[in-house]
């Protein structure tokens, strides 16, 4: 347990498709704070998943964070603003040049939309320091991006703890593995967002999954 406010952050990964509005009502009815969108392209990882026309479809009132795991992410964020989305989150091993981080940031501002950067479980911290501040959030990933369902790197943690110290006010996601153990070690750690897929959809509770998550 800390003092500090925990959002969870369900991602539609392994939702249910084939009712997609039914599952996002239910997440919100279980206590959700944001809905995760992954979008993979088969290239940045190796999977595919959704793009902005899936985005479009879906009715919430909750904020739609968009983690993008694509190759060229400033060429499909102007879609995803477009469609709704209140977070984009690009990975900083997508887009290399401080340059071409500041333009994507700004792109991002300027359509009044937040921005978080996501780190890999093996690229250091050290490599956002050019733009850490000028981005609103931080993904610190905790699987290989790609599936569900994959277990918990707890390596990762130290990343965690670093950011934390250096930064008290910064919004710190982590992405992967979480379950009600994993959830308890983001938050001591220092993580205020945790998004989380298979422990929340195959929970016959998800309200329930959903407060053991925020450690309440
Ligand atoms: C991984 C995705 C995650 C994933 C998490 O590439 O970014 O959001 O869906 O799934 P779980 O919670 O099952 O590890």
């Amino acid at each position: 347990m800390t003092d500090r406010a925990v959002i969870i952050t369900p991602s539609i990964l392994s939702a249910n498709l084939g009712k997609l509005q039914e599952e996002i009502e239910s997440l919100e009815s279980a206590g959700a704070d944001w809905i995760q969108v992954d979008v993979m392209d088969g290239h940045f990882v190796p999977n595919l998943s959704f793009g902005a026309p899936v985005l479009k479809c879906i009715k919430t009132r909750l904020p739609l964070d968009i983690h993008l795991m694509v190759t060229n992410p400033e060429d499909r964020v102007k879609e995803f603003l477009e469609a709704g989305a209140r977070n984009i989150t690009f990975h900083a091993e997508a887009v290399a040049s401080t340059e071409a981080r500041r333009a994507l940031i700004q792109a991002i501002h300027t359509e009044k939309a937040t921005v978080g950067i996501a780190l890999n479980p093996a690229t250091p911290i050290e490599d956002i320091q050019d733009v850490l501040p000028e981005v609103d959030m931080v993904l610190i990933m905790s699987v290989h991006p790609g599936f569900s369902g994959q277990s918990f790197i707890v390596e990762v943690l130290d990343k965690v703890r670093l950011l934390r110290t250096h930064h008290p006010d910064l919004m710190i996601q982590m992405d992967g593995g979480i379950d009600k153990e994993t959830a308890a070690l983001c938050c001591q750690a220092g993580a205020n967002n945790l998004v989380s897929a298979s422990y929340i959809f195959k929970a016959s509770d998800r309200a329930e999954a959903i407060s053991t998550l925020r450690g309440v």
